[in-house]
């Protein structure tokens, strides 16, 4: 089914010989099982862009895992950043899907003294960033009538955490704008949509203190953390599945319900 070409049913995924998917945030836990699992689950057909922003090292292992696979370094919180995303993917192809996963979740600032200063960086980088990568990209797929987009949110979207106003504000609008593409990208024939994880095995979640973690794991129905490979599946699942739509899916083992 994947590997038809594109252009004889918008309706349908379909992939073709010069077909790139970008993931940001490559570098990091959930975006490197996510570009791993798109290697594996299209079978080579789609060519990976690894983006990363500081940790090029952890880029570079996730490149070894995935040939063909090639690496960009980009702040994605900047209007140049992006450009240099989007100009070097386009230098190598087409871009058929963009997973919209770098993100932020520090500092961690009591509503009552949020700042001007955490503001920029989660606005920057969890909202201008895959808002501006949704237009751009997303320009690219309605020319080409064919793509898709998979934003990652947060379970914190929707709950209220001590210390994460700023980033629950940035992945709300994030849901809001997945749907908002999703109703204008349609009928051009590309597909947006969001993946939710919970609370989930990576760098992001190491760095939590012990108390904090324990407090989120009491929250999670399953009583245990979620691993990369879980939300990667979820973002797979967005990607082929040709009839979904400004769905936005939770995978977050029952947390918070
Ligand atoms: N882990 C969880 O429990 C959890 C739960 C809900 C949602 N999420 C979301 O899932 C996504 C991935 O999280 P993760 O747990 O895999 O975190 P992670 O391991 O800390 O990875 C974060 C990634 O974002 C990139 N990044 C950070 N700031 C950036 C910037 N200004 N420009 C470009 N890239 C930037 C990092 O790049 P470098 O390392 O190369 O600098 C890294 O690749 C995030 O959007 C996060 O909010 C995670």
């Amino acid at each position: 089914m994947l590997f038809a070409p594109r252009k004889l049913a918008l309706e349908s995924v379909k992939i073709m010989a010069n077909d790139i998917a970008v993931v940001t945030g490559a570098s990091g836990g959930i975006g490197a099982a996510v570009a791993r699992t798109i290697h594996q689950k299209s079978e080579g057909a789609l060519r990976l862009c690894l983006h990363y922003n500081g940790n090029k090292n952890a880029a570079e292992a996730v490149q070894r895992d995935i040939p063909g696979s090639f690496i960009v370094q980009a702040d994605l919180s900047t209007t140049d950043g992006r450009k240099v995303l989007l100009d070097s993917a386009l230098a190598e192809g087409e871009p058929f899907a963009l997973v919209n996963n770098a993100g932020v979740d520090r500092p961690h600032e009591p509503a009552l003294t949020v700042s001007e200063e955490g503001f920029d960086r989660f606005i920057g980088t969890n909202l201008c960033g895959p808002l501006f990568l949704m237009r751009d990209f997303g320009r690219e797929m309605a020319r080409a009538e064919a793509g898709t987009i998979v934003n990652v949110s947060s379970v914190l979207a929707r709950m209220a955490v001590p210390g994460s106003a700023l980033y629950r504000a940035s992945k709300a609008a994030l849901e809001a704008l997945t749907k908002q593409f999703a109703e204008e990208l349609g009928p051009k024939g590309v597909r947006v949509n969001a993946v939710v994880p919970g609370f989930i095995e990576t760098p992001m979640t190491d760095a939590l203190r012990p108390e904090m973690r324990a407090a989120f794991i009491d929250r999670i129905a399953l009583g245990r953390l979620g691993q990369p490979e879980a939300v990667a599946e979820t973002v797979w699942h967005c990607i082929e599945s040709d009839y979904l739509n400004g769905a936005v899916i939770a995978i977050d083992g029952g947390m918070g319900l």
